[in-house]
């Protein structure tokens, strides 16, 4: 689905709103202002409704491009299950939770290619659509069903070249009635990482989301290249989109608005409810997953795939790795680290509530949407 269709401005609209804030010195504002307890980012009670949701819902697990060919597989723990997804050899992506039906050992650690999943425990050998194999010492196991002993499989579905999951309930399609084409299969993953922070998974999230903090926490990183507090921020569905303008994006004033490209010239986030974001630079994209693994601690798992060939060039693999770096080196781990630090006031008495005010509306909408899905409206 292209951006049009669900209601986000075209690229070109997007670089005309910029001038037009430039010119007035405005940005895009929200309604209201927002307080959101600061109990909500230690509590256990309201992590574990969170996890639920994460559970009952279709999530990003990976980019398609983390699995592509068959036996690719991706192995971790999401939302408190440790989950396989794999691509089975007729392509299609499956996703089981990653225990043994003997004694509930993970079949399979990190990631790779394979052509059968082995227990490192005594052996018994899963295919990759999950249906058991081979048991060693099979008649030992007189009551054994080999056909209802398979891997137990969940929800699992691709598109727009990224795999979505489910893990707990019926399969909520509608809220993938705003999933965008983010990728084709010719785009292939030139990196990945992961990292570990003492924070709430909604205080990394909320970093991302606005552009309020670009000259006084990026003054060194980011300040210098890009423009401070003007954004262009727009819903769909559930999800955002914040644009991130660079200064140099005035050189665009004097081309042809149909030859203007954004990419190169601001950074557009979106932030698909309720811990992925997809960041689109100038020669490649990142997706990256907030994967809370307690009220205070959150991991985070970011893939790197390269843009797509434009008017024919192909862009260089080291091209693409730079662009990677630059966004990696310091400015992510100032994000980073304003949350922890943030984590370390919430349990302090100096705030009740956090603020989030009219240029931060994408956050408001985050814990807006959050609060609707946790009280079930
Ligand atoms: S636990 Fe997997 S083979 Fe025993
Ligand atoms: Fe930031």
């Amino acid at each position: 689905m292209d951006n049009n269709t669900v209601g986000l401005r075209s690229h070109n609209a997007v670089i005309d709103r910029v001038f037009e804030h430039i010119d007035n010195r405005t940005t895009d504002l929200g309604h209201s202002q927002w307080h959101e307890p600061v109990e909500h980012y230690v509590s256990q009670k309201r992590y574990e409704q969170e996890m639920t949701l994460l559970r009952e819902r279709p999530v990003v697990f990976c980019p398609s491009a983390a699995i592509p060919e068959a036996g690719s597989f991706v192995s971790r723990t999401a939302a408190g299950t440790p989950l396989l997804v794999v691509r089975d050899n007729d392509l299609r992506v499956r996703a089981f939770i990653n225990a043994c039906r003997h004694r509930g050992m993970k079949v399979a650690s990190g990631e790779g290619c394979a052509r059968t999943f082995s227990c490192p425990y005594h052996g018994w050998t899963y295919n990759l659509d999950g249906t058991l194999r081979g048991v060693p010492g099979a008649a030992a196991f007189p009551d054994l069903e080999q056909e209802t002993a398979g891997l137990k499989e969940l929800f699992a579905l691709e598109k727009g070249g990224l795999v979505y999951v489910q893990q707990e309930g019926s399969p909520q399609l509608n809220t993938l009635d705003t999933a965008l084409d983010f990728f084709d299969s010719t785009q292939p993953l030139i990196h990945q990482s992961n990292t570990v922070d003492e924070a709430n998974w909604k205080l990394l999230t909320e970093t991302l989301l606005e552009g309020y903090h670009i000259k006084s926490l990026h003054r060194e990183s980011f300040y210098p290249f890009g423009l401070d507090n003007i954004n262009v921020i727009e819903s769909f569905g559930q999800n955002s989109r914040v644009v991130y303008p660079f200064k140099r994006i005035e050189n665009l004033r004097t081309v042809a608005v149909n030859e203007r490209k954004i990419e190169g010239f601001a950074t557009l986030v979106y932030h698909l409810f309720p811990n992925v974001s997809v960041s689109v630079l100038s020669k490649h994209t990142s997706v990256t997953i907030i994967e809370p693994l307690s009220p205070t601690r959150t991991q985070m798992f970011s893939y790197y795939i390269k843009h797509r060939a434009t008017s024919g060039k192909e862009i260089s693999h080291e091209a693409a790795m730079k662009d990677v770096d630059f966004v990696n080196q310091s400015g992510q781990e100032e994000d980073r680290a304003a949350a922890r630090d943030i984590q370390e006031t919430v349990t302090t008495s100096a705030n009740s509530h956090l603020t989030f005010g009219l240029f931060e509306q994408a956050i408001v909408r985050f814990h807006k949407h959050l609060d609707e899905e946790l009280s079930g409206g």
